[in-house]
């Protein structure tokens, strides 16, 4: 099937579940130029009933599927846990919809490449959902280093950790593809990317929570330039999220990067200077909401493409590995 409307020049959204973190996705979509929330689905149509009524939405489905059936929805916006992603991108791009897909894009390198078939063959755009890397600030920081800033790259760092104190929450459950790597190390793990491109080598070490799955993740990445890359990632801490890039000539750090607020901003530092860049505040879901719409409405090329979305999971897929085996593992980008 292709897609449902060939001449979009606005976005009709759906969401796909009730999760949580759709209210952030909820005013962003609201306040983006070219989009329009449509309709929500639910596994339970009262609970989809609901949640439309709470929050506005014309039109509540009680099923996944009956949402992607839907004639009148453009894009879906997949807030499903980890392990349900790739079954539903694929589905959605099926049916002919653009998609905004959570974080992480999946929790195999096969499943990405499902997802990326099937958006190349139903002719669709399907990004993951990796706010912080559409807001100006991440692509500000790249810039700078790039042209210099910090002298030549030697090592790149990243943290971020929170404190989970739900017990039932989805994040524990290993049959969902629970664990702080997926989840909160997708940033600092994207981060060293970002800024140096994707690793040759990696090696992880985790502490597992009592339902199995790693409540801690350290790791180290190593590139073929010889750039090494530091994260850590967790569930036990007090919310700590961190992003630094050393180099010959300076430092450049990034309070707040993952979850940018106000206070969030670019600081240089050389020699005993220290410069602040600061940037006009921009919500990062709208910035990712706009980022699909140009895609599709414009045909302007992705900020953050699939490739790079299935590379941050082959890595952390070499991540989980290591941590298994206890040795250092390649990581594969073919
Ligand atoms: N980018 C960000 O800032 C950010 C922040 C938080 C989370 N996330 C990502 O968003 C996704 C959802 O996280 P969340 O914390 O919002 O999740 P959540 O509140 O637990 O919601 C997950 C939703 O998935 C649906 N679901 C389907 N099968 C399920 C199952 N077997 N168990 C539980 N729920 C199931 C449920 O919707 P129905 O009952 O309506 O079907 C549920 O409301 C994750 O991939 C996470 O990584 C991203």
């Amino acid at each position: 099937m292709t897609a449902v409307n060939r001449n979009e020049t606005v976005l009709k959204w759906g969401l796909l579940s009730t999760a949580r973190i759709n209210r952030r996705l909820i005013p962003a979509i609201r306040a983006a130029d070219r989009a329009e929330l449509s309709a929500v689905a639910s596994r339970s149509q009262p609970r989809a009933e609901a949640y439309a009524a709470e929050w506005g939405i014309p039109r509540a489905h009680g099923s996944y599927q009956a949402l992607l059936d839907d004639p009148d929805v453009d894009a879906i916006y997949i807030s499903l846990p980890n392990s349900l992603h790739a079954e539903w991108a694929v589905r959605a791009a099926e049916a002919g919809k653009h998609v905004l897909c959570e974080k992480p894009l999946a929790v195999s390198v096969a499943e990405c490449d499902r997802i990326i078939a099937a958006a190349q063959s139903a002719g669709v755009v399907v990004i993951e959902a990796l706010m912080y890397l559409h807001h100006p600030l991440l692509h500000k920081a790249r810039q700078l280093v790039l042209e210099g800033a910090v002298g030549q790259v030697i090592l790149v760092r990243g943290a971020l950790s929170i404190s989970l104190d739900r017990p039932n929450d989805v994040r524990w459950k290993p049959e969902l593809g629970g664990g702080s790597l997926w989840d909160v190390g997708s940033y600092p793990v994207s981060f060293i990317r970002w800024m140096v491109g994707d690793p040759q080598q990696v090696f992880g070490w985790q502490t597992l929570s009592k339902s199995g799955v790693d409540e801690t993740f350290a790791g180290l990445l190593r590139h073929s330039s010889g750039v090494l890359g530091v994260f850590d990632c967790g569930f036990r801490e007090l919310f700590r999220s961190q992003a630094e890039v050393f180099g010959t000539e300076g430092t450049l750090i990034i309070e707040q990067p993952h979850v940018i607020a106000p206070e969030s901003r670019i600081l240089l530092r050389r020699d005993s200077e220290e410069r602040e860049i600061s940037l006009p505040q921009a919500d990062p879901y709208r910035c990712e909401v706009d980022a699909l719409t140009a895609a599709v409405i414009d045909r302007v090329p992705l900020p953050v493409p699939l490739a790079s979305s299935r590379a941050n999971v082959a890595t952390m897929v070499a991540l989980y590995e290591s941590a298994r085996l206890g040795l250092a593992q390649l990581v594969s980008h073919t």
